[in-house]
């Protein structure tokens, strides 16, 4: 894009934020005044007298490129587009990047089209690059904004944004969907790696960072060098009760905006263009309805005058509303909808909206006056098709050697050590060094969600060309020092070796599938422990252990961290792998090569279940503060730690504050556990071990789970029983699943049933066997099953029992309760509605 001057705006906002940092943020002190620049304003006027009603909705929108071809972008005068996560030109995951361009041109071009009743308007393409240019093979992926927080320096940020525009910019695209400013308060959130800190200072030092660097600063701002940024999600999404991905944020006003907002005033300071509305709700009412914050306080008060943009399908969630109809969003101040796909049809109900008055044309205008000033600001209008702007094309600024540098200095800073007992760590090159574990030789898991495709997931090594493993950087320091690297993901190993290097994790996830739910805790691989397994065993061999840790967000690893000599945090580091080797290796002549400087942007649990802690807590204690890690110079011994982790059923019962579940659990009194013979005999399981000819049922000792084995041909079923009427009927509306947590002791034939009881002749019942089968044999499971399946035969109304099992041949199984969820996953067991 070309260079367009923004002088005079950015002394104004700089004034203006002056004024607002120095004060509260509530009332007429927030006001600040509004930034326009004459010929701009001139030029929308004189564009908009010659737009129909139509062309106006037209610009107002921005479909998905799997839901539209450049014709209907001529044909409907479209404004604007987007590729979601995983969207490619041709759906081709591998698509080159001449392919890229050549598609951002055919829009383009349909866009510009002069066909009478047209108004040639450039269109305006937006993309998540969240950590570099994320959806581009080749491309140089940097840390998640969670590693970069630790490395809280922010001219490697302004470097790392000022790569991600060019790598962008090569590709004929012209704006990014970050930085995203959510400054997360329970690490449940399946988003937390998407935010810098837990603490607004770091936030709003690199939002404005972020946004100099994608837009560039005054003297160069939207040169060709340069795309448009988005703040978002506007506001408090990294407040949501539970941890809630497009949960609700209940505070005060002046506490949303200390805690949740600082980020913007820095953001607009920096003359961000964007601002995309969170998904989350504040007090109860969805953002993107809430008029009073995106028109009173975001566009009059704080005299934003750029694009309000939703996010994908938001709008939907509006009270009232559908995605492709809701009349509330407009009038709350939204100018540009992120309607993915039905947005035909919100073009008829726009029309008749207007028509009718329900929105006002005032609010059209005030729309599309903002999104051409948009785009005349940055110099849309002027660039020409994309193919002609100067670094379109030039794949080889693409995951460039220069690029990679700085993001592999971005991974070396962001690397936070926790533990270095008996100076374990560097570890010298001559070694030989066993290099084990699921993280270790695996770039999908290095970069986690937004990678590739939206949720990180269906990626191998291959798909990283120039980006490598963590494995790969460590074999070859060590074998150019006369070392030798050994992979073995299950820690096998012929030759006994002088140490390991373990590298674990999170799989890759993405939004509300990475949540953690109320059952669950902090409490890293609860149901299956085989990394502390692994740890163990190296242990009990004699080998000093080095464990990495490949996470979104803090994990509760006493039990790993006891096992460890040393323990590495290094978050989501990205494509750039190798660069971990700098710092866990000394150089070839024995001194240190790179220190570790990254400190904890989040607080580090203490226990499974403490996922809210936050620097400033009246009663702050974690196991590592805010600001923690180590680095060489420290000669500081992390004695053994609590490995008293989450209870089999959660946090929910130790915190006293369940989400809205209804849980079943053995140890009150509401919930007791039978056995139910043919005979129609019931008969309760109390605190000793009863045997019937069919089944023998026992309690454990916690009172939290029984231990049921069938006998072969049985024909009783053993049931978890409420004292009274259940009334599932509500969850049905919430897409609910039941969730069990069950532990299968051997393996069996036969198959299982899962079935809910409500008076005879009233019941409906699961297949579980394959579900079950897919487990390994002792490790607990939770099994969630869509409340749906259960549907033919039941009522809903009135359970006696929503969970009673029957084997058809001998099984012993685990029963712990489990609870009745509103469903943000899908669930194991999927039934049609
Ligand atoms: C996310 C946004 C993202 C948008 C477009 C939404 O689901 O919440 O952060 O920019 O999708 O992919
Ligand atoms: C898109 C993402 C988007 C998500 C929202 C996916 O299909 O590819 O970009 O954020 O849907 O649910």
């Amino acid at each position: 894009m070309k260079n367009h001057s923004l002088n005079k705006m950015s002394v104004v906002s700089v004034l203006s934020a002056m004024l607002l940092q120095a004060c509260s943020v509530q009332d007429d002190q927030l006001a600040m005044p509004v930034k326009q620049v004459d010929d701009v304003e001139q030029k929308i006027k004189s564009i908009m007298s010659t737009m129909t009603l139509e062309q106006k909705i037209g610009q107002m929108l921005q479909p998905e490129i799997r839901s539209i071809t450049p014709a209907e972008v001529e044909q409907y005068h479209i404004g604007s587009i987007l590729n979601g996560g995983g969207a490619f030109p041709a759906n081709n995951k591998h698509a080159s990047i001449q392919e890229w361009v050549a598609l951002a041109d055919e829009y383009y071009h349909a866009s510009m089209s002069r066909k009478p009743g047209r108004t040639p308007i450039p269109i305006i393409w937006g993309t998540d690059a969240v950590h570099g240019h994320n959806n581009v093979i080749g491309a140089t992926l940097f840390p998640h904004n969670i590693g970069l927080g630790a490395a809280n320096n922010p001219a490697l940020i302004e470097k790392i944004a000022q790569i991600t525009a060019k790598e962008v910019a090569v590709t004929g695209i012209d704006w990014t969907f970050a930085p995203t400013l959510a400054v997360v308060r329970d690490d449940r959130w399946g988003r937390t790696y998407e935010s810098y800190s837990e603490d607004p200072a770091i936030v709003k030092t690199y939002a404005k960072s972020m946004v100099q660097g994608l837009q560039g600063r005054a003297s160069d701002a939207f040169s060709s060098n340069h795309i448009v940024a988005t703040a978002k999600h506007f506001v408090g999404d990294g407040g949501t009760e539970f941890g809630d991905d497009q949960g609700n944020t209940q505070l005060s006003e002046s506490e949303l905006f200390k805690i949740h907002a600082q980020g913007y005033y820095t953001a607009l300071d920096a003359d961000v263009q964007t601002v995309m509305v969170s998904y989350s709700s504040w007090n109860g009412q969805k953002m993107h309805g809430q008029k009073y914050l995106i028109t009173d306080v975001l566009k009059n008060k704080m005299a934003f005058d750029g694009i309000v943009v939703s996010d994908w399908n938001g709008i939907g969630q509006v009270a009232g509303c559908t995605n492709d109809n809701c009349a509330a969003a407009i009038n709350a101040g939204i100018d540009l909808f992120m309607v993915p796909d039905t947005w035909k049809t919100w073009i008829a109900n726009t029309l008749s909206q207007v028509k009718s008055g329900i929105v006002p044309m005032s609010r059209i205008d005030d729309a599309v006056t903002r999104i051409l000033r948009v785009k005349l600001r940055t110099g849309l209008f002027e660039a020409g098709a994309p193919s002609t702007r100067e670094l379109a094309g030039r794949s080889e600024l693409v995951g460039s050697t220069a690029h990679r540098e700085v993001a592999k200095q971005a991974v070396r800073e962001s690397l936070v050590l926790l533990k270095n007992n008996n100076d374990t760590l560097p570890l010298s090159p001559e070694l030989n060094i066993l290099v084990a574990g699921e993280g270790a030789d695996n770039i999908p898991m290095q970069n986690g969600g937004w990678t590739i495709s939206w949720q990180g997931t269906g990626n191998v090594n291959g798909d990283f060309p120039g980006g490598s493993s963590i494995y790969q950087g460590i074999k070859d320091k060590v074998e150019s020092a006369g070392g030798q690297a050994l992979l073995s993901k299950d820690g096998h190993y012929i030759t006994k070796p002088d140490v390991a290097v373990v590298v674990v994790g999170e799989q890759p996830y993405t939004e509300f599938l990475g949540d953690i739910q109320n059952l669950e805790s902090l409490e890293f691989e609860q149901k299956n422990k085989k990394t502390l397994r692994l740890l163990q065993s190296l242990k009990e061999k004699g080998i000093p252990t080095v464990t990495v840790l490949l996470s979104g967000r803090p994990l509760w690893v006493n039990k790993e961290i006891n096992k460890s000599d040393a323990f590495v945090a290094a978050w989501l580091p990205g494509t750039e792998g190798d660069a971990i080797a700098d710092v866990l290796f000394k150089t070839n002549s024995g001194d240190v090569n790179h220190d570790f400087s990254g400190k904890l942007s989040f607080s580090w649990p203490g226990d499974a279940c403490q996922s809210i802690v936050n620097v400033g807590d009246a009663d702050y204690n974690p196991l590592f503060q805010y600001g923690y890690g180590l680095t060489y110079q420290d000669k500081h011994t992390v004695n053994l730690l609590s490995e008293k982790g989450a209870a089999l059923l959660g946090c929910q019962l130790q915190s006293g504050k369940p989400k809205s579940p209804l849980l079943v659990d053995l140890t009150t009194s509401q919930w007791q556990v039978f056995i139910d013979s043919a005979a129609g005999q019931h008969t309760p399981v109390d605190h000793n071990e009863i045997i019937t000819p069919d089944v023998t049922v026992k309690p454990d000792q916690t009172g939290m789970s029984v231990t049921a084995n069938f006998n072969p041909n049985s024909q009783s079923t053993i049931s978890i029983r409420s004292d009274e009427l259940v009334n599932l009927l509500p969850y049905l509306a919430h897409n609910a699943t039941l969730n069990w947590l069950v532990r299968v002791n051997s393996p069996f034939k036969g198959n299982v049933k899962a079935r809910i009881d409500c008076g005879l002749p009233c019941s409906g019942d699961v297949d579980i066997t394959d579900a079950l089968q897919r487990n390994s044999v002792g490790e607990w499971q939770t099994l969630s099953i869509d409340l749906a399946c259960y549907v033919p035969g039941t009522d809903l109304r009135k359970v006696i029992s929503p969970f009673v099992i029957t084997a058809s041949d001998a099984l012993s199984i685990n029963l712990a309760g489990g609870s009745i969820n509103i469903a943000d996953k899908p669930a194991d067991i999927q039934c049609a509605k």
